[in-house]
């Protein structure tokens, strides 16, 4: 096995869960949604309008995006705190919209997954559908609304009433959009995280994989 896809909407634990899962495995991470953030601060930094397809496009086809011992880079700038500003997390829905866009920004993915010995673990919204269709495993983690809102009021320390309308937005515009909307792959299997620690979750994913996955000796 080479790559295991997790998908999901914001808050269901994504993140946290993805890096604990390739940590336990010795396998590598990649955080897709950092690509779609760089990319849009990219376009914020260019000032066009990133509702414009077109306009993102010329800034976006002339980046090099790749991570690099976790960190995302930016045409070789380490932009991972950057990425996570308020202003690009609520600008990434807009850019991450555009197929095009997304066309360019997915060729980098799996560039950056093909260039390496060891197997990965990658997390986004569109892994399992779109970007590594024949993944072997696909995991879908879902939880309630309350509790997702409530992880990310924690996460970013704003007060929940201001992350549930931000979050219901941006899953809504992720997954209404016609390119690569955010939904399970039908070969996925989905996992309610709502009361299931980081641990648990991890430990129900690393139960689902054949035995010699779990103690493959380190590259
Ligand atoms: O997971 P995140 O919050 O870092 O994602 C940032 C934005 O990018 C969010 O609007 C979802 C979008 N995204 C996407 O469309 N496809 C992915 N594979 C990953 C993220």
């Amino acid at each position: 096995m080479n790559l295991i896809a997790v998908d999901g909407p914001g808050g269901a634990g994504k993140s946290t869960v993805s890096r604990k899962l390739a940590e336990r495995l010795g396998w590598l991470h990649l955080d897709t949604g950092a690509y779609y953030r760089a990319a849009t601060l990219a376009a914020l930094r260019a000032g066009v309008d990133l509702e414009d397809e077109d306009e993102v496009l010329e800034v976006v086809k002339l980046l090099r995006l790749r991570q690099e011992h976790g960190l995302m880079l930016l045409n070789g700038e380490a932009v991972s705190e950057e990425i996570r500003s308020a202003e690009v997390t609520a600008a990434a829905s807009t850019v991450a919209a555009h197929g095009r866009v997304r066309a360019v920004i997915v060729r980098q993915q799996r560039q950056w997954v093909a260039g390496q010995k060891q197997p990965v673990v990658v997390e986004g919204r569109d892994i399992g559908t779109v970007v590594f269709p024949a993944a072997e495993l696909k995991i879908w983690l879902e939880a309630s609304e309350s509790e997702r809102v409530r992880r990310r009021a924690e996460e970013t320390g704003q007060p929940e009433e201001e992350v549930e309308g931000d979050l219901a937005r941006r899953d809504h515009a992720d997954a209404s959009r016609a390119a690569s909307p955010s939904r399970p792959a039908a070969d996925a299997i989905r996992l309610d995280t709502t009361n299931l620690g980081v641990e648990a979750v991890v430990a129900r994913i690393v139960q689902m994989l054949p035995v010699d996955e779990v103690f493959r000796p380190p590259v």
